[in-house]
């Protein structure tokens, strides 16, 4: 059984991602803690209650850092929607979130139950480089850490071009997050923009999603129109990228993975076009520690049926 802590920033693919681990039969949902990333947090708290409604389960919610820790670079509502949900008016009915900040909840969680969460990590590492500036050892707490973040051949999704979103929203957020992995000499598993495009979701599998017709599916057809029109429109291609579904599904199901690299992954701070960057020592040259284990590929018809899955 994985039980996972997701700290998150819904966004689109985050909810689906959500869903998905919401029905995996070997998983749990411990907790969410909202960032801002995608949207500002006032969004993201507000759609990780909205999506805990949709899961039906009793997920609590954790507010965390709004900006990122030194430099605000940019959102990406113009993928997601002003409101980070597809601007379809999704809101929550009821539930709130709790009081404890983010950051302590997941050192809370973590000192209480060492070596048994998992943490996943869809949204810019914000948090998780405050909790780690509290207590440096959370590493080795934690029974496995997964990151959906960077481009690990400089292919990136920004307006920096060889930087991908999660960690050219915050790179100081990223960089102490990468290097407190090093110093601990554990491995991130690494879910990368590039992984996430060569695992695209074609039309038809969408198709099929929507004729489902369940209240779920309703839901992420609802909130990912704007998404798949951006991505007609800017990209040229009908079709989904799922980056933080690939992450959750190599978080459930490890042995989805069929191809990845153990290296150490850097993250530049500076440079017009490489701050946020994921530097990776392919060659390995640099004699440093890896510190990722860099997903390459997995099962794509595993990886479309743990999404559907989530969806029914
Ligand atoms: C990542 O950035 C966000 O826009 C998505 O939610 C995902 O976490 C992809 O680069
Ligand atoms: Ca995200």
């Amino acid at each position: 059984m994985e039980k996972l802590i997701i700290d998150t920033d819904p966004g689109v693919d985050d909810a689906e991602a959500i869903l998905m681990a919401a029905a995996h039969p070997n998983a749990t949902v411990a907790a969410l803690l909202a960032v801002g990333g995608n949207v500002g947090l006032e969004h993201t708290v507000r759609n990780s209650l909205a999506i805990v409604e949709v899961i039906e389960q009793d997920v609590p919610v954790y507010a965390g850092c709004d900006k990122p820790l030194v430099i605000f670079q940019e959102d990406a509502a113009f993928v997601h929607g002003q409101d980070g949900l597809g601007d379809v008016g999704y809101v929550p009915q009821t539930r709130q979130a709790e009081a404890e900040h983010a950051a302590l909840a997941l050192l809370r969680m973590a000192n209480e139950a060492p070596g048994e969460y998992t943490l996943v990590a869809i949204g810019p590492l914000t948090n998780v480089a405050v909790a780690l500036k509290l207590d440096p050892t959370l590493p080795e707490k934690l029974k496995r850490f997964v990151v959906m973040g960077g481009a690990v051949t400089s292919q990136g999704n920004t307006s920096n071009v060889s930087a991908e979103f999660n960690i050219y929203h915050d790179p100081e957020a990223a960089h102490v997050v990468f290097e407190a992995w090093e110093n601990y000499g554990g491995l991130i598993e690494l879910i990368d923009w590039e992984a996430t495009m060569r695992h695209g979701i074609p039309e038809e599998v969408i198709q099929r999603w929507h004729a489902l017709d369940t209240p779920r599916s309703r839901f992420y057809k609802d909130i990912s129109a704007k998404t798949m029109e951006f991505i007609r429109k800017f990209m040229g291609r009908t079709m989904m990228f799922g980056a933080d579904p690939l992450a959750m599904a190599v978080a459930l199901e490890p042995d989805i993975v069929t191809k990845a690299e153990v290296r150490h992954v850097s993250v530049e701070l500076t440079g017009m076009y490489t701050r946020g960057q994921t530097t990776t020592d392919w060659g390995q040259r640099n004699g440093r520690t890896p510190n990722c284990n860099i997903i390459l590929e997995v099962d794509s018809d595993r990886f479309f049926a743990l999404m559907e899955q989530g969806l029914k």
